[in-house]
């Protein structure tokens, strides 16, 4: 009887313990961002071209493309690597913390005249889906207004190539803003993003 009663006491006692470390183990989501600070900026907004800006971004687009990066099915040069070293959990944690922060834009060197054109081709092509002139993360499509240029211009690469998986409709649009405008066309939109301040 009473080895029962400090047996019942111990476990109790052991398992505060244990519940106790977890959550101090357990970092949380900001501490978990923070990680991420040295290649896509406090909170998530790049300070350069080398990292594409992540804040703003919806969970869906966050947790589908860690979740892509994790499983190799997304081409990349570093997040593989770095996207393996976190559970479900935490990327979940963190899709809700840079869904929150606010995607501040640099102001990047553009030509009016092709920004000018690639208004009017993004209305045309893009914005069913990458809605308010590409600054909406309401499409869990990743936000294009005001991106880094470099990485516009790589991830595009990436999808024409193939290397990246377009989605079918997206790629309709690509294949058809090729057909009606070349090369021209997809650099006009490329200015049209970077010029959005
Ligand atoms: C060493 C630099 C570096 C670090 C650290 C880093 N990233 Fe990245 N991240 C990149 C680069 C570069 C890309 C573009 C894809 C690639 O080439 O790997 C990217 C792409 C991404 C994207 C895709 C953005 C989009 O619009 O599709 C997400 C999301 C992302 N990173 C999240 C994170 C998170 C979360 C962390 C911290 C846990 C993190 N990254 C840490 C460099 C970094
Ligand atoms: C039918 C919907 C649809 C259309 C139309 C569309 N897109 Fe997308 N786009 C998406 C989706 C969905 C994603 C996210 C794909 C993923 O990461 O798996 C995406 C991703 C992107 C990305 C990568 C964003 C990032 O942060 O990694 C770029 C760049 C892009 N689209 C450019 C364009 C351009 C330019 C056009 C017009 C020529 C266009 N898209 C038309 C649905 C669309």
């Amino acid at each position: 009887m009473r080895h029962k009663q400090y047996y019942r006491v111990g476990c109790m006692i052991l398992g505060s313990l244990l519940y106790g470390s977890a959550m101090a183990a357990a970092p949380s989501a900001s501490m978990l961002a923070n990680t991420c600070a040295g290649c896509h900026g406090t909170n998530g907004s790049s300070m350069g071209p080398a990292s594409p800006t992540i804040a703003g971004i919806s969970k869906d687009f966050f947790i589908e493309t860690m979740e892509a990066y994790k499983a190799g099915e997304r081409v990349s040069t570093i997040m593989s690597r770095i996207a393996k070293g976190y559970t479900e959990e935490e990327i979940k944690r963190m899709a809700g913390f840079f869904s929150q922060q606010k995607f501040v834009r640099q102001p990047q060197e553009h030509d009016a005249q092709k920004a000018k054109l690639g208004k009017k081709l993004h209305k045309k092509y893009c914005e069913k889906c990458h809605e308010d002139g590409g600054s909406s993360s309401k499409d869990d499509a990743g936000i294009l207004a005001g991106q880094w240029d470099k990485y516009l211009r790589y991830s595009m690469e990436d999808f024409t190539s193939g290397d990246r998986e377009m989605q079918k409709k997206m790629k309709k649009k690509v294949e058809s803003l090729q057909k009606d405008h070349g090369d021209k066309g997809m650099d006009a939109l490329i200015h049209y993003y970077t010029s959005q301040k």
